[in-house]
């Protein structure tokens, strides 16, 4: 393992964010870290946290912990997956290839961003159970393409993202002027889908100077113009649940009704998230939305969550509240920043014994039945139990 620029001892996700900052390019720094218009969201995802307390419960028997959890018929062996992300190679030459096998070696399940700088196929030969995140684009055979080609992979679930069309302004990349360095490019969308069997005229690029070039050039905001559908309705969702052969999970759920919604049109899992607070600022701090969802799904489909996780004891409030799964975002980017694949195991492993450690002295020893009393928010911790 690197030792910090300085020798420092490298504790916690905090450090490893310091030394990312002092390792990434400018334009990685902006796109990785920041968020949209003030970054009011981005922040509270995380201070959010702070207003939610524990009420550790004692003698209870904790010497033998059970991290493990049950997810979509798989049994994980700790709650946390790893959040899509696009782009990896921004942060290390080995890009995603490097985090999938990182999570591979833990049995850590990893999602796959559409918009990431390493093929479908290439993170499948890396082996380790995966989720592919799709976005869907304008043209129905090109978002099949995609779709069939994480069947064909391996991948076990498709996770939709709708939160995301159109992108949120995020000014740091504006400040910046992000562009993609040479050698890094959305190598998911510079396939035509005439090329992989899904159908004709798709506004894929061509493998070729011209599509390269115009894709490398222009940053993030291209491909939203190009790949993102801004005319999503529940419809699509539902053509999505009948053509795929995987279970499909939406992502980008903040309200209960939304919720219910997603389950009645055949979703696998709802997946509560703001997109890290790049997308709408202002909007509800993930954790805050969390409650009201799992209460919308009433236990019919695992209830998903991201958004500020920095510390075990976050995924064990997200658990508390009723999440199934917590996935880490931005911190696996840090860690590949910081030491390619080691550092993204790393990362994993602090949160990891930071959950064992926050349950046993919180008093629960299984991860996937905790007892929601153990958390209280802030402004009530005060007041009896039972006037609450
Ligand atoms: C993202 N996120 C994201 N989500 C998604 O569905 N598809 C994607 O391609 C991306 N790309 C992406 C890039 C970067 C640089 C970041 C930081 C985030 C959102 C991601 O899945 C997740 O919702 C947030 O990152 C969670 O917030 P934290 O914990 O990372 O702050
Ligand atoms: C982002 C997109 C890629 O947040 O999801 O940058």
């Amino acid at each position: 393992m690197a030792a910090a620029p300085g020798g420092e001892a490298v504790l916690n996700v905090r450090d490893v964010e310091r030394i990312a900052a002092g390792v990434l390019s400018p334009g990685a720094a902006a796109y990785y870290n920041g968020g949209a218009w003030d970054e009011s969201t981005l922040r509270d995802n995380e201070a959010a946290f702070e207003r939610w307390r524990f009420r550790p419960k004692v003698l209870v028997d904790v010497a033998r912990r059970d991290l493990s959890v049950r997810v979509l018929g798989r049994l994980w062996p700790t709650p946390f997956g790893t959040a899509p992300m696009a782009l990896m190679r921004l942060a290390t030459p080995e890009g995603e290839g490097a985090a999938a096998r990182a999570c591979r070696d833990r049995g850590i399940t990893y999602t796959l961003s559409t918009v990431a700088s390493a093929t479908i196929e290439e993170v499948a030969e890396v082996g380790g159970p995966r989720w592919f995140q799709l976005y869907t684009t304008p043209d129905a055979d090109w978002t099949m393409s995609l779709v069939r080609r994480a069947e064909a992979a391996g991948y076990e679930a498709l996770v939709m993202t709708v939160d995301a069309a159109p992108l949120g302004r995020r000014e740091r990349d504006a400040r910046v002027g992000l562009t993609l360095p040479p050698g890094v490019r959305y190598e998911n969308l510079v396939v035509r889908p005439s090329a992989v069997g899904g159908g004709e005229g798709g506004p894929g690029h061509e493998t070729g100077a011209d599509g390269e070039d115009a894709l490398s050039r222009e940053g993030p905001q291209l491909y939203a113009k190009e790949f993102l559908k801004e005319a999503l309705t529940p419809a699509d969702l539902a053509w999505l649940v009948r053509e795929s052969r995987l279970p499909v999970i939406v992502k980008g759920v903040l309200r209960g009704d939304d919720a219910d919604a997603v389950v009645e049109a055949g979703a696998a899992g709802v997946w509560v998230s703001n997109h890290g607070g790049r997308q709408m600022d202002r909007a509800i701090a993930s954790i805050d939305a969390l409650p009201d969802v799992v209460q919308a799904v009433r236990g019919r489909v695992p209830v998903l969550f991201d958004g500020g996780i920095r510390r075990g004891m976050d995924a064990l409030a997200a658990l508390a509240l009723g999440a199934t799964a917590v996935f880490v975002g931005r911190p696996l980017l840090w860690g590949l920043a910081w030491d390619g694949e080691r550092g993204a195991g790393a990362v994993l492993d602090m949160l990891t014994a930071e959950l064992d450690l926050a349950m046993a002295i919180t008093g629960v020893p299984r991860a996937s039945s905790i007892d929601p009393s153990i958390l209280v928010h802030a402004d009530l911790a005060h007041l009896p139990r039972r006037i609450r």
